[in-house]
């Protein structure tokens, strides 16, 4: 059995309960076969029905954008491509929004991009204003659908009133959720979002890799910043939702990843985009939406990860 397609917000848009996250693509290509590789990211996706890709400007400088703009020439398959405005404090006032956005729709090589997001709350600018600059570019036909990430429930509902005065839905937003983070079901935020029907879009569902299995206790290192996160500096903590993840991945013949990324999945208004670098995590991580874990084992799940996040 199969998770069944969500729409995304208030939206017309049918799509499949998952996306790719590209915030580690650059241009290079190694020929490494488990090396980064973009162009296979995107092909192995596509391949299996899964069509959301997430960028944003400041991934890699814009490289990312620019990777997956290139992956994507060489595709004659539909894509739903989401990027990011980052309202940096350089940036004095929204209408600079406008120049970002033709930037990446140029990095991406695209004349419009289907889900626009505001990338962070911590600003100057005014949500108000960013709402405004966000539905002019609806309007324009340069993006065709609005969303934010990182912003609080409060936040939040403050742009969906802003944006539901010119007529536009907000239909994301995108935050830290998964087995290891589950602060969007404490902080009231989940449940904002299916209220005012805006997709909880899912970042760091692995838990930057974590919830794989691959770095637990007395294995691999993480490598760069990953490895001063509490939960890599004492890999012992997550061991008994490690085991859990493993046995409830052999029931059904799936890995630790799967079973993570199926929890979340398996949740009303929630579209995890795990990172994926090349085709054989695109591939495995797309098989993460075609089965189903049980209420037991969801619970099971549950309980082991409370008193960790
Ligand atoms: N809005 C925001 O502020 C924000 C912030 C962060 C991220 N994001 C978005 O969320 C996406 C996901 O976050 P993330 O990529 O940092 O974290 P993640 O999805 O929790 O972890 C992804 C990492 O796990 C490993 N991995 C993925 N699939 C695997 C597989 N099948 N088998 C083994 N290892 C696998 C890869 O790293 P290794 O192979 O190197 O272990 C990959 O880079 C980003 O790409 C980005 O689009 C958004």
């Amino acid at each position: 059995m199969s998770l069944p397609d969500m729409p995304l917000g208030s939206s017309t848009i049918l799509m499949r309960p998952l996306g790719v996250g590209t915030n580690t693509w650059k241009e290079e290509v190694s020929r490494n076969s488990d090396s980064t590789n973009p162009e296979a990211a995107v092909q192995g996706s596509l391949a299996v029905g899964v069509h959301f890709f997430d960028t944003a400007e400041i991934y890699n400088s814009g490289a990312s954008e620019s990777a997956l703009g290139r992956a994507l020439r060489g595709s004659d398959l539909d894509a739903f491509i989401a990027t990011k405005f980052a309202p940096l404090p350089w940036r004095l006032t929204s209408r600079s929004l406008h120049g970002a956005l033709a930037a990446s729709l140029s990095r991406l090589q695209l004349d419009s991009v289907d889900l626009y997001q505001i990338h962070f709350p911590i600003t100057l600018l005014s949500i108000h204003s960013l709402m405004d600059r966000l539905a002019e570019a609806v309007e324009q036909g340069r993006i065709k659908h609005a969303g934010v990430s990182n912003y609080n429930a409060g936040q939040m509902r403050a742009a969906h009133s802003a944006l539901a005065r010119r007529g536009i839905p907000l239909v994301s937003n995108q935050v830290n959720y998964s087995l290891l983070h589950r602060q969007p079901e404490r902080n009231g935020l989940l449940a904002a979002c299916r209220e005012l029907d805006v997709t909880l879009i899912a970042y760091f569902p692995l838990a930057s890799g974590m919830l794989t299995g691959k770095y637990r206790f007395g294995g691999q290192q993480a490598r760069g910043f990953r490895r001063f996160g509490q939960n890599f500096r004492q890999p012992e903590r997550v061991e008994p939702l490690l085991r859990a993840l493993d046995q409830i991945g052999q029931t059904h013949g799936r890995t630790s990843g799967q079973v993570a990324i199926n929890w979340l999945a398996r949740q009303d208004n929630v579209l995890p985009i795990p990172g994926a670098r090349n085709a054989r995590q695109a591939r495995e991580n797309a098989g993460a939406i075609d089965f189903v874990i049980s209420d037991v084992e969801a619970a099971r799940l549950d309980d082991l990860s409370n008193s960790l996040s």
